[in-house]
């Protein structure tokens, strides 16, 4: 499934790095893991909680949510970023939960904008608060956004949302394109028999509206998110669908990037769309990015059973080198990639909304 082979030891910047050598911060200033991968790419949780209640995310009923004390200020954050970045993080993707529940985010995208090195930061969210917020977080530096929308149909949505907020996210999506955030990406979970019929009315959104519509295979994640194989719709049958209803060839536009969509654009350069084949073609040998959860725990990966504690580290007065060096052993012991279908696989028992989506 993954193409690396992992390291014994690692060579890099002329420092050499076995599993077992203690790694100092001042040896390597990158972020490499033991399978040769590059870590540069940053998702940080602000919030484990969410007005919506997707059922490939939670459950409908039961969430208990974090208390504050147990949430990374936005100090403790942006503090955190600039230790990423002086490891060479340049990217930021803040989620959640749902990230704008959290007080005025616009301030914290202020202040890590502010942070040299970073280039881009770019924000998942559910939607809802994005017509009243969209214009002060274009304004402190979100460069980019990522709307969840998994219907064009308003019974639908509320059967995957469990929420009435259809017409209000369209408000949230338009008020974003107005602001100027380019692109906009439209995430889409594809789940059997559900919304799987809505593949050729997303098609053509994509050809008349300036979105990427990407379609994400169901990914088994939480002890009671629902999932079982035969719900997942792989990419292969979404790209014939969409090509039936346009009547033209998709085209390649990026494979296998660091990023988990692969892009295609149709022949005729109206639209384009990302496929994520998490379940159908893992891409974990290109992965460049850690998370860290509401509460402060790194993750190296989405499907990681382990987590480190940078939030004690942090409020237990630990040193910028200290917190970097747990940073780069966390990432050096970064897992091949995740087992889904496979008889090896154990699911995290956080659902995505508490390790950030
Ligand atoms: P950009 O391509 O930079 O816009 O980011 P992105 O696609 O990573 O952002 P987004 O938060 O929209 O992620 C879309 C979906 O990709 C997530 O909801 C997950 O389903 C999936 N995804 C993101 N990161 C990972 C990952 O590390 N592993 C796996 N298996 N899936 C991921
Ligand atoms: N499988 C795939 N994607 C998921 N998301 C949440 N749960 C799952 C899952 N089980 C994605 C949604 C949303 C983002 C926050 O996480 O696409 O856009
Ligand atoms: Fe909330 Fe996002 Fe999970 Fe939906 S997928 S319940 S919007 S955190």
């Amino acid at each position: 499934m993954v193409g690396l082979k992992g390291n014994q030891s690692g060579i890099d910047g002329g420092v050499e790095m076995t599993s077992s050598t203690p790694i100092s911060a001042s040896m390597q200033r990158i972020l490499k893991d033991s399978f040769g991968r590059v870590i540069n790419n940053l998702r940080i949780s602000v919030t484990d909680r969410c007005n919506f209640r997707c059922r490939y995310c939670m459950p409908e009923q039961g969430m208990t949510w974090l208390a504050k004390k147990e949430l990374l200020t936005y100090e403790e954050i942006t503090r955190l970023t600039r230790i990423f970045s002086s490891l060479g993080v340049k990217k930021l993707r803040l989620t959640g939960g749902e990230p704008l529940m959290r007080k005025d985010l616009h301030t914290l995208v202020g202040e890590l904008a502010s942070i040299g090195g970073i280039e881009d930061i770019a924000l998942t969210t559910n939607g809802y608060f994005l017509a009243e917020q969209a214009v002060h977080l274009s304004r402190a530096g979100l460069r980019r956004i990522n709307v969840s929308l998994d219907s064009l149909d308003a019974a639908v949505f509320n059967e995957v949302t469990r929420r009435d907020y259809y017409d209000r996210v369209w408000k949230g999506i338009e008020a974003a394109e107005s602001a100027g955030v380019r692109p906009i990406k439209l995430n889409v979970v594809l789940l059997r028999g559900v919304n799987d019929r809505e593949i050729a009315a997303f098609a053509r959104l994509a050809r008349t509206k300036p979105y990427i519509i990407r379609f994400i295979e169901f990914m088994p994640i939480g002890s009671d998110d629902g999932w079982s194989a035969d719900q997942v719709v792989p990419t292969k049958e979404v790209i014939a669908a969409i090509e039936h209803e346009i009547g033209m060839r998709l085209v390649p536009v990026e494979m296998h990037g660091a990023q988990p969509a692969d892009r295609y654009a149709a022949e005729d350069g109206l639209g384009e769309f990302g496929f994520i084949s998490s379940v159908s073609e893992p891409f974990c040998d290109h992965c460049n990015r850690v998370r860290i959860t509401s509460d402060g725990k790194l993750r190296a990966c989405l499907f990681s059973l382990e987590e480190t504690d940078l939030k004690a580290l942090l409020r237990n007065g630990a040193g910028e080198d200290a917190i970097a060096e747990a940073i780069q052993k966390t990432v050096w012991g970064k897992q091949e990639g995740h087992l889904i279908n496979q008889p090896g696989f154990i699911r995290p028992e956080r659902t995505m909304s508490q390790i950030g989506g």
